[in-house]
Order: structure tokens, then C-alpha cells, then sequence
């Protein structure tokens, strides 16, 4: 018996691999990591009957740089080898996927129990354990069970991929408002940080700002792009476009807690905005911010029939309307502030624009 608890010559064992028929593309791949090769030559064993490609390494220090290579669905590591553990292989494995948003289930193997090891596996970014030994069918069944958490988080991202992409390529039509979006969220981003949102509500903010204007693929280029004044039956329709917004990104749970701030950036702290009129802490947090950046952008950002304003005479007009009631005092003042401590990164946002 080995230190899985499973006679090895119970399978026909082979050698480890890492190369595969084109084929083999269309299956999860699982990344297998211990030190003991015989481990890793009973296990690719058992997985590939059960119809998953296998990559496999003993050496924990050369797996980082051959993840895209290999671009496992999962990975399996060994908690105790020699020259790097498991935790801080897992811990490098999550922090080089958290930019690409996917969702990458770890398990870590360990022979310890304790529930301290644990705990140090769940700081590292471990989503799942097994203890040796341990039987086929429970790993089996453990990798199944996340896979279809990863398969389900992969559809949820691909949704909200499509819905990101056609909010930029909205704008991307017309040369005046290319890039509104991105700079929106941008700027949203910097305020919000000052402000001490959580991570959570900056990351809110940043898909947000992306968002807040994919109504407007409701609205007819005539009147989006007319560079005369707007009839009120024109304004009417314009108006209704964070109302569509909204309806549109309803149907995605993922971005719900995002919904009152596409719906709600043009309100205005006075109650004279639309499409609801609301007024004060009445307009939802996030939207309070995306309004005024929406706004700054809007008159530095160069229009059919006007030069894009100044950043300093954008910033000075924010300031009156701050004064006059417009805003959220908190939020333009911080935006103010941003705006003076990060002149490069506000000129950057302009830098083809002028
Ligand atoms: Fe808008």
C-alpha cells in the first residue's frame, strides 16, 4: 500500500506526462504536484480513466511558469515537499489567476489533520482538502463537485464578458465618446479608494462605470449623435437610457449590487436629476460617484459641436455645482482633491484627446 492508502498494482501505472493529443484539448485538465513520483503516476492513472488530462510536476518551484502552458482547470497539490510546500505554491497559484478573474480550485493532499493546517491551506487560497490516505471515489467526486463550480463560474464570467464588451464597443462607434466609459470607471475608481470604499464597492464601481451608459444602445445614433439642441420628445427618449441600463444587466446576478448605480447616475443630489428625482443620501452610493465623474468626463471629453473644456475649468464648474447643490459634497470635494493630487493620471485619461 502506498501513502494513499491504495495498491499501486491495483493500476496499470504509467509514466507522467504532460504532452497530449489535440483531443485531450477538449477535456479538463487537472495539474497534479507532489513530490513523490509515484503518487503522480497513480493519480494521473486514476484521473485519466476517468477522462481528465493530467499534467504533472515533482518540482513545485517550476510550476508558476508554466501555468498558461498547461492551463489547468484545477490543481492538486501536494501540501509537504521539499524546497516550496503546497500552501505557498497554492498561494502563488491564486495570486497569478486573481487578474483573470477565472475562478481556479485548489485542493491540498496532507497527511496532517490538524485543524491549524487547515486553516493555513484556507489562508493560502485552498478551496478543498484530502487527507491521506484517502479513496479514489471521494477525490473523484471532490473534483467533480468543483469543476461544476468552475464551469458555472467560467458561463457566469463569459455572460459578463459579452455584456462588457458590447458596452465598449457602444462607444467605440463614435470617435466623440470612445473610451467615455472606461474613463468613467476609471475616475470612479480613484474617488471611490480616497473615500475608503471596500474592495468589494471598488470593484462595484469600476464595472459600474463600465456600464452605466449601455442603455443608450436603446437610443437611435440620429438623436445620440445630433449635434443641434434635442427636442423634448428627443430628451425624453435620451432619458430613459439608465432605466434600460439598468433592465439590460438585470438578468445577471453577478453585477445586481451594480444595478441602482446604472440606474441612478444622472440623479443629482439636489433632486433635480432623473430618472427617478431622487435626492441626498436617497441616491444610492455609487451612483452619487459615476455622476460626477460622468459629468467631468462628458465636458473635457471634445463634442461634434465644442473642444473638450480645460481640466481645470471642468474641475472649477464641478466645484460651483458642488456649491450650488448639485452634488455630493463628500464625493466632489474627494474628486476635487483626487483630481489635484494625480495630475498625470488626469491628463493621462486625455492625452489623445488634446
Ligand atoms: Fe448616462
Amino acid at each position: 500500500m502506498g501513502r494513499f492508502g491504495i495498491n499501486l498494482m491495483t493500476y496499470n501505472a504509467i509514466a507522467a506526462k504532460d504532452s497530449f493529443s489535440s483531443n485531450d484539448y477538449y477535456k479538463e485538465c487537472i495539474l497534479l504536484v507532489d513530490d513523490y513520483v509515484d503518487h503522480l503516476e497513480l493519480m494521473t492513472v486514476i484521473l485519466e480513466q476517468e477522462g481528465y488530462r493530467v499534467v504533472s510536476s515533482s518540482e513545485p518551484k517550476g510550476v508558476a511558469g508554466r501555468i498558461e502552458e498547461w492551463a489547468p482547470d484545477i490543481a492538486i497539490l501536494d501540501v509537504m515537499m521539499p524546497g516550496m510546500s503546497g500552501y505557498e505554491l497554492c498561494r502563488i497559484l491564486k495570486e497569478g489567476c486573481k487578474n483573470k478573474t477565472k475562478f481556479f480550485p485548489v485542493i491540498l493532499v496532507t497527511g496532517l489533520a490538524q485543524s491549524e493546517d487547515r486553516i493555513t491551506g484556507i489562508e493560502a487560497g485552498a478551496d478543498d482538502f484530502f487527507s491521506k490516505p484517502f479513496n479514489p471515489k471521494e477525490i473523484i467526486v471532490k473534483i467533480k463537485s468543483l469543476l461544476r463550480l468552475k464551469r458555472l463560474q467560467d458561463e457566469l464570467e463569459s455572460t459578463e464578458d459579452v455584456i462588457f464588451t458590447l458596452a465598449t464597443a457602444l462607444e467605440a462607434k463614435d470617435l466623440y465618446t470612445k473610451g467615455h466609459s472606461e474613463r468613467v470607471s476609471a475616475i470612479s475608481v480613484h474617488v471611490a479608494a480616497g473615500l475608503g470604499f471596500s474592495e468589494k464597492e471598488v470593484i462595484g464601481i469600476k464595472k459600474a462605470g463600465i456600464l452605466h451608459d449601455i442603455g443608450k444602445i436603446g437610443v437611435h445614433e440620429n438623436i445620440l449623435h445630433k449635434s443641434g439642441g434635442l427636442s423634448d420628445e428627443e430628451r425624453g427618449i435620451i432619458r430613459k437610457h439608465p432605466v434600460t441600463g439598468a433592465e439590460i444587466c438585470k438578468p445577471l446576478y453577478s453585477i445586481r449590487h451594480i444595478l441602482p448605480a446604472i440606474r441612478h447616475h444622472h440623479e443629482r443630489w439636489d433632486g433635480g436629476g432623473f430618472p427617478d428625482g431622487l435626492a441626498g443620501y436617497g441616491i444610492p452610493l455609487l451612483g452619487r460617484v459615476i455622476s460626477i465623474a460622468d459629468t467631468f468626463d462628458a465636458m473635457v471629453s471634445v463634442r461634434p459641436y465644442r473642444a473638450g473644456f480645460p481640466i481645470d475649468r471642468a474641475l472649477g464648474i464641478i466645484k460651483n455645482e458642488m456649491n450650488a447643490g448639485q452634488w455630493d459634497p463628500a464625493m466632489a470635494s474627494e474628486f476635487i482633491k483626487m483630481a489635484g493630487c494625480n495630475p498625470d493620471f488626469i491628463k493621462g485619461l486625455y492625452s489623445d484627446k488634446t
